[in-house]
């Protein structure tokens, strides 16, 4: 299985759109009603994700232990949290989101030389999936692969523009991976596994991430567009920088959505599917959409931390039991991802899926 070599339909940049001036968006972008921003806001939702002191980590044996468990009870409950003190550089996050938000203000010639196509997605992007006929997305989009090392600069483009240095990115992606390391020892710990299970079962040294970077131009219509349609992320899991001034972020909450309100310097961490398989669905893969607005842009950067994609990720065996069957059967990452690449964002349709085919 693969996914095709071309889009189905001429690809249009949202950006280009915004700039053009128009005030009425082109039909492609408007939702339904039912998935349109106010619906399911009607609840007076005033809770937050929580928010973790990483810095706990390093304490005393009390405090490690505390930490553990609110980044447990955080991914059992809401599948997202916040993390602060984290060990990341604030200097090295300015100049990461500069490299990218300069890459978005290039011209549009020099970045139509980074146009992508649903073989890799790698590169310049303006939607996810191959449907004939899709309602788009109100974002453009740059992927791409960091780990493992071999699959780097699959599809060869041109080098990224000088104002796109690539010694950042790679700096960026060696530290968040470091991050998600020690992210995936408190999971582990705190699902009652020995510290280094879940990363033996990610395929230990030779994990995959990716880097996907959203801009989401202005929208004269924000209340009938989304920039991002509800999804739950396919990998491990993921590190997202949001923009520091536009907030955007919703993530379900039974039938509402939650606006996350971004601590600055912070980071936003979320399970992805494969945790949630791996954890036979103890900790959650939580749906998530954004918004959009007609005042200012926003860039966020979406880190994503992935098994090894040739390797069965199922429910870890220490998880299943007779109260608890094992929920999913095993599926490798490279098939998994397939279903977004193809059909984009649809919720939380795919992890359902590979429980209605189960085990038993
Ligand atoms: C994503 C994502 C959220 C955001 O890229 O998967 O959910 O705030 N991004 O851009
Ligand atoms: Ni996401």
């Amino acid at each position: 299985m693969d996914c095709p070599q071309g889009w189905p339909e001429q690809v249009v940049r949202v950006q280009a759109l915004s700039d053009s001036g128009l005030m009425t968006i082109p039909d492609l972008y408007v939702k339904p009603p039912a998935e349109r921003p106010s619906v399911g806001n009607g609840g007076d939702v005033t809770s937050d994700i929580p928010v973790i002191e990483l810095g706990g980590l390093a304490e005393g044996a009390a405090e490690c232990r505390a930490t553990i468990r609110a980044v447990g009870d955080a991914c059992s409950e809401w599948g997202f949290f916040q993390v602060v003190n984290h060990g990341v550089s604030p200097d090295l996050v300015a100049r990461v989101r500069e490299v990218w938000r300069a890459f978005f203000h290039l011209p549009m010639e020099e970045k139509q030389a980074y146009a992508n196509d649903p073989k890799t997605y790698e590169g310049y992007g303006s939607r996810v999936g191959v449907e004939k006929g899709a309602i788009l997305d109100w974002g453009d989009y740059f992927f791409l692969h960091l780990l493992p090392e071999s699959i780097k600069n699959q599809n060869k483009w041109p080098a990224l523009p000088s104002s796109c240095s690539r010694e950042t990115v790679q700096e960026y992606a060696d530290e968040l991976a470091k991050l998600c390391g020690t992210l995936m020892k408190a999971l582990s710990i705190s699902l009652g596994l020995d510290v280094e299970q879940l990363q033996t079962a990610f395929g230990g040294d030779a994990v995959g991430a990716c880097l996907r970077v959203n801009y989401y131009p202005r929208c004269p219509q924000p209340e009938l567009t989304l920039g991002l349609s509800a999804h739950s992320d396919p990998g491990g899991l993921t590190i997202l920088l949001a923009d520091d001034c536009v907030n955007g972020l919703q993530v379900r909450r039974g039938d509402d959505w939650v606006t996350v309100q971004p601590i600055p310097g912070a980071f936003i961490v979320n399970v992805g599917d494969q945790i949630q398989v791996l954890s036979n669905a103890v900790y959650r893969s939580v749906e998530h959409r954004v918004v959009v607005n007609a005042a200012q842009e926003r860039l966020s950067l979406a880190f994503f931390y992935n098994p090894r994609s040739d390797i069965a990720i199922a429910p870890v065996s220490k998880l299943v039991t007779p109260e608890r069957p094992q929920l999913y059967r095993p599926m490798t990452f490279d098939e998994y991802r397939l279903y977004i690449r193809k059909k984009g964002p649809k919720g939380k349709s795919q992890v359902e899926s590979l429980k209605a085919q189960s085990v038993n």
